[in-house]
Order: structure tokens, then sequence, then C-alpha cells
């Protein structure tokens, strides 16, 4: 098998190696992917994450399990029970339903990886046109290529237009409960050398208000066919307050996280996490151990909010989707 060599990702030929995103940015830990029922574990507690990441890590554990002889029954359980192991993220549903008719289930896996990049490729490229020299930019959860076999959704059109030289800054939401933003995106972007700025989820109407964003671009777990989309909880709250203010908020995505299926937001499933998660974070708590919490891991932000969704094949606005883009233009 050919390397899944990407930021979260590696292959020796033998073993698929992910890296513990619970453990950034103190310790860059590799952890053994191969077996299904340890990347079933991982996912579910988001040691591997990120709505494209967790369908080309779960392709790549199933190729790999193939790869060492398991039966087509142990084949066939395996990616039924991938298929449920988060279920807001539509990527991972389509990574397994690919690899479920698979006739060589470790070029299928290597495919699925390199299709991604390319698409990381094309969101890049179309969502690199829409920012403009000396921008502030808003991001919430993580977009990278943490949450990626490439370049990212959001984080990948913000590194694109770094790399033209265009003089952005990025302010990144920590994004509660889980801190995706401040323990990932802060990472990644200290790495790619780019200008941020790391914020509470609370300061952002703040920074809106004070003329310092001039754009919000976020990614998401599943688009349904009207363009209403769900990610990370807190992208509808930053969508209301981006209306409120003026400033232009766009969704990046790839196909593959398009659902035609869901006709609209209300249709996509909201994963609810544990209780546990809002009231302290390792082995931090700051809230009585008894206190009732309410943990849904995402939200929806209806497609009147939307400015834009940057998609891998262009870019499509709010007008456009709500007259059925998505239908008439995807596969
Ligand atoms: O719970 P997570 O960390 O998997 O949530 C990730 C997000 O919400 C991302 O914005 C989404 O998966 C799209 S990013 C490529």
């Amino acid at each position: 098998m050919n390397p899944f060599d990407s930021l979260g990702l590696r292959h020796d030929g033998r073993t698929l190696w992910v890296l513990d995103q619970t453990q950034l940015p103190d310790a860059e830990v590799w952890l053994d992917g191969s077996d299904p029922s340890a990347m079933i574990a991982m996912i579910k507690r988001l040691a591997v994450r990120g709505a494209p990441l967790i369908g080309v890590a779960a392709a790549a554990s199933l190729a790999t399990f193939a790869q060492r002889g398991a039966s087509a029954g142990e084949y066939a359980a395996a990616c039924g029970v991938l298929r449920a192991a988060r279920p807001t993220a539509v990527n991972l549903m389509w990574a397994m339903d690919r690899m479920k008719g698979a006739t060589d289930p470790v070029a299928e896996a290597q495919a699925i990886f390199e299709e991604d990049v390319r698409l990381c490729e094309g969101m890049a490229r179309h969502g690199a046109e829409l920012i403009q020299d000396g921008e502030g930019l808003l991001t919430h959860c993580n977009t990278g290529g943490l949450a990626t076999a490439g370049i990212g959704t959001a984080l990948g059109v913000i590194r694109r237009a770094h790399e033209q030289g265009k003089r952005i800054h990025v302010y990144a939401d920590e994004t509660r409960p889980l801190l995706q933003g401040g323990r990932l995106t802060a990472w990644e972007l200290k790495k790619l050398g780019i200008p941020a700025t790391l914020i509470t989820d609370s300061m952002a109407a703040l920074l809106l208000r004070d003329g310092k964003v001039q754009r919000v671009l976020v990614g998401s777990d599943r688009v349904a066919a009207n363009g209403d989309f769900a990610n990370k909880v807190g992208t509808y709250g930053l969508a209301v307050q981006a209306r409120h203010h003026g400033v232009p908020f766009h969704p990046v995505a790839p196909f593959s996280t398009v659902d035609l299926a869901c006709p609209n937001g209300a249709a996509i499933p909201i994963e609810e996490r544990d209780q546990a998660e809002v009231r302290g974070y390792g082995t931090l708590r700051w809230a009585p151990t008894d206190t009732p919490t309410w943990n849904p891991s995402f939200d929806v932000t209806p497609v009147e909010l939307v400015t834009s969704l940057v998609l891998d094949r262009g870019v499509f606005n709010a007008a456009e989707l709500l007259s059925g883009a998505l239908s008439q233009r995807l596969p």
C-alpha cells in the first residue's frame, strides 16, 4: 500500500498510524489504527476527527484489515460499525459505502485519500479568489490538514490566500467544549507561519462589531440539498453575528460532504456527546460533577445566512443554493 502521507495519517506498508489529536499541541503521539475496532474507538474519542479525515482514516483502516487477511464477513461487519461511529459527518458514510462495494479495498482507500487531497486543492483555488489583500478572517473549529488528507477546507482556503502573498490576519475561535480551535488550529497556523490571534468563542461578536473581520470561513460536516449545513457547534451563532454586521460568511466543503438525500438542515442528525465534556477537559473540571449539561456537537446554519458555499468545483451563492443548484450540479 502507498503511504497515506498527511498531517494526521501515515502508513508504513503494514501499519496505519494515526496522530492522536487529543494530545496536541503538547505531544505528537502516533497510534496504531490498523484494526477497525481501534479506529472506531479513536473516531469516537476524537483522536482522529474532521469530516473528510474520518472517512479517509476509516477507509485506510479497513484496507489494512483486508490486507492482513480479514474474511469477507469480518470486513463487512467492520465496515458497518465504522459507518456508524459518528452520526453527523456524512463523509464517513460516503467513504464506507465506497469501501463496502470495493473489489480491491487497498486501491479504493488510496483513491479516497488521493481524491480528498485533490478536493482540498479545488476548494483552495476557488475560495482563495474571494479573499482580498489585507482582510481579517474569522474561523471556527479545525478545518486544516488535521481534518482532511490534504491542506484542508476553510483553513486550506486561508492557507492558499497566504501563499499567494495576501496579507491576511486570522482570528481562530478556541471552539468550546473540545477546543479544536485552540489546540489544533492554533498549532497548524503556527506551523504555517500565518499571522493569527486566538480568541474565545464569546469574543467573536466584538471583533465583528469593531470591523476587524472582513470574512468568516468555516467547514461543514454535512450540507443538505438546499444549502443548509451542519458544522461544529457555535457556527450558527457566528453566521447570525456575521449577518448582523454585514460580513460575508462562507462554508467550505468538498462534494463528499453534500448529502442530497437530506432535503434541508432539519434532516441532519446531530451528535450529542458526553455531558462531562461541558464540565471540564482532560483531568481538569470547572463545574460540579453532577451539573446537568447539554452537549450537541454540531449546529445547523440555514442557507439564508450563507453568502456563498465554496465547493471543490466552484462557488455557489445562497440564491443558487435555494434554487436547487446542488441537486442539479452534483452527481
Ligand atoms: O468534532 P470535529 O472536531 O470532528 O468537528 C470538525 C468540524 O466541525 C469541521 O468544521 C468539519 O469536520 C469540517 S472540516 C474539514
